[in-house]
């Protein structure tokens, strides 16, 4: 027998730079244009959908393992996963709108009983709500930042630290994180806490800043497997002169075009024993206290000491194929020797190994 791979998509699969507009119907999610510094305007609200290409990169690789079925994640989903029944289902569905969207591709796989690839719902649900997330973080001794729910400018009060960082509560990408996030007085941050909740229509969390080295952890591999692959730096001389240094959406999606790759990334990075060991180490165990599953990206930055913390976990990372874009995942997995298609087999056989089938792979 061989494995069906399927592949929930984001609805049309598109991202913050594609220019194709979805066919679900999304008007009661769509966000306002943003405008930053100056720069042109534009709209957030698919960043974090992978695009095409990515789509059928993991596609590609998966049909080197069996036959497989796309299916969209909209609202023909549930329908659509019951009568495709797939051995196995390989999830990169992001969701649209709402703090549990994740969750839905997974919730339905359990629903009926269908084996499906990565973190199950309840992970995918509380690594996306970042405070929740660090709630889990502290209770399990992991570093992270001080931090504050506001949803709404006036809870402020109670905030002392600064500079913080303001961010939307559950989104990803760097969605609504901006040059203006980085935040040096109240005045700026009730600003930030304001646009968050007025944007987005959800509270904010403000976090200190940590104003030193920031690396990105690739874990890779199932149950006792998991391990971190070569870490990545970001190095944010490679930013605008202005620009302060925050890995933020002009960063990601303004500042770096194809035609002028913003080359922020350092693979593997350059840093001495003692501090990669810490790094993996709380990277692991961050990937552990949220229950990841099989593959995640694990955010880390070094306070003014040089003590490393763990930013948030992304359950669901981002794998572009091209091996000439910045996408930490790949650039990881390459520095490791793994190429993309063993990436997804990776991940595919971890599935398939928690749920006991067997594959003439
Ligand atoms: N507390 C902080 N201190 C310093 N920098 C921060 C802090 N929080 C966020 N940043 C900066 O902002 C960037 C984006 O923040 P974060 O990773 O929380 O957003 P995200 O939208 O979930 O990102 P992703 O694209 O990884 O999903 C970080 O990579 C980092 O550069
Ligand atoms: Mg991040």
């Amino acid at each position: 027998m061989k494995p069906t791979g399927v592949v929930p998509l984001s609805p049309n699969g598109n991202n913050a730079a594609g220019e194709s507009s979805p066919s679900l119907s999304t008007s009661s999610f769509e966000q306002p244009v943003i405008a930053t510094n100056g720069s042109r305007p534009f709209s957030d609200t698919y960043a974090e959908w992978d695009d095409p290409s990515t789509i059928a990169a993991i596609e590609e690789a998966l049909s080197q393992c069996g036959d497989v079925v796309r299916l969209e994640a909209d609202a023909g989903f549930p329908r659509a996963l019951r009568e495709a029944c797939p051995d196995i289902v390989f999830n990169v569905a992001e969701g649209l709108g709402g703090a549990t969207r994740e969750s839905y591709v997974p919730t339905f796989c359990e629903f009926w009983q269908i084996p499906y690839t990565g973190s199950d719902p309840l992970a995918l649900a509380t690594c996306l709500d970042k405070a929740r997330a660090k709630e889990v973080l502290l209770h399990h001794r992991v570093p992270t930042p001080d931090f504050m729910v506001a949803g709404d400018p006036r809870q402020l009060d109670r905030w002392a630290h600064f500079p913080c960082v303001v961010k939307p509560l559950h989104e990803g990408s760097s969605k609504g994180i901006t040059s203006r996030s980085l935040c040096h007085t109240p005045n700026e941050a009730e600003a930030e806490v304001r646009r968050i909740n007025l944007m987005y229509g959800e509270p904010a969390i403000v976090e200190r800043f940590l104003g030193g080295r920031e690396f990105t952890v690739a874990i890779l591999g199932g149950g006792a497997a998991a391990r971190p692959l070569p870490l990545v730096e970001l190095d944010f001389g490679t930013l605008p002169r202005e620009a302060p240094p925050i890995y933020g959406y002009e960063a990601k999606w303004i500042w770096d075009r194809p035609e002028s790759p913003l080359d922020i990334f350092k693979c593997p990075a350059e840093c001495d024993g003692a501090l990669r060991d810490r790094i993996e180490e709380i990277s692991l165990a961050a990937f552990r206290a949220l229950r990841c599953r099989d593959w995640a990206r694990i955010d880390v930055r070094c306070d003014d000491e040089g003590s490393p913390h763990v930013l948030e976990v992304n359950p669901l990372p981002g794998v572009l194929p091209d091996p000439d874009a910045n996408s930490c995942f790949p650039k990881a997995a390459r520095a490791a020797g793994l190429s993309y298609e063993d990436v997804i087999k990776t991940v595919l056989h971890a599935g398939i190994e928690r749920y006991g089938l067997i594959f003439a792979l």
